[in-house]
């Protein structure tokens, strides 16, 4: 499902959809996309609206400051000990799409 179009999110960022009923967080690092659950396994905190860290490719959550992998959205540290669902993304023709739960 088409989520916004790639030009709407600077690198770096992260935006929250709801796609099909689900909250999403989607992440732009550079010109890679990723989509993980948005909301904290360890509360219903929105995920997109912690910081991107770029370099472990993670999602801090703001709250309490677990870190979410971008890639198996598995936390880094706690106190978030459950991992987030991840989603694949895609580009297509500038368009980013959220695609089913990998
Ligand atoms: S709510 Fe996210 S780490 Fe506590």
């Amino acid at each position: 499902m088409r989520v916004c179009a790639a030009a709407d999110m600077p690198p770096g960022t992260a935006k929250r959809f709801d796609v099909d009923g689900a909250r999403i967080a989607v992440v732009r690092i550079g010109d890679d996309f990723y989509a993980i659950g948005d909301r904290c396994s360890h509360a219903d905190v929105s995920l997109a609206e912690g910081d991107v860290l770029a370099d472990s490719r993670e999602l801090e959550c703001w709250k309490h400051g677990s870190a979410f992998s971008l890639e198996t959205g598995e936390p880094s540290c706690l106190p978030a000990i459950k991992k987030v669902p991840v989603y694949r993304v895609e580009v297509r023709d500038g368009d980013v799409h959220v695609e089913e739960e990998r």
